[in-house]
């Protein structure tokens, strides 16, 4: 059954000129984008996006860098994206995420108190719903 994920480039990924290496994997792997957008992420957004991390210590710092340049919101469509994206992008961490990985392979930023970890891929069919209509209100 085909699904959709909402997908992120952070602003790391728009700042290192990433965009399109990033989009590649995800056609590569047989998905198709949807919609993509380049836009600078609104508070209330990120509140919204971030909501189950309120309150835990890299929230703050998290926000700070999800604002702190234009990132890429895609909606990726195809069978299984919501696990397939993920199992794409890697572990959380960057320094643990595994080579072949969008995060292992590219991400670098280790030591900070936040995570650049260079993409948000949807956790599941309810997340993606929720995070498109954050992203994509008017679809
Ligand atoms: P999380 O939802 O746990 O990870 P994922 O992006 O893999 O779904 O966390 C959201 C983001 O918060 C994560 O991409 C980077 C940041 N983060 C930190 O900076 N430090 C942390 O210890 C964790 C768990 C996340
Ligand atoms: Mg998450």
């Amino acid at each position: 059954m085909s699904e959709r994920t909402l997908v992120l480039v952070k602003p790391d990924g728009v700042e290192r000129g990433l965009i399109g290496e990033i989009v590649s994997r995800i056609e590569a792997k047989g998905y198709a984008i949807e919609r993509l957008e380049l836009l600078k992420a609104r508070n209330d957004q990120l509140a919204a996006h971030y909501a189950e991390h309120e309150g835990k210590p890299f929230y703050p710092p998290l926000i700070d860098f999800m604002c702190s340049g234009p990132l890429v919101a895609i909606i990726a469509s195809g069978e299984g994206v919501i696990a397939g994206f993920r199992s794409l992008a890697g572990a959380t961490d960057p320094t643990a995420a595994a080579p072949g990985t969008i995060r292992g392979d590219l991400a670098r930023d280790w030591g900070t108190k936040v995570q650049k970890n260079l993409v948000h891929g949807s956790d599941s069919p309810e997340s993606a719903a929720r995070e498109i209509a954050i992203w994509f209100p008017e679809s």
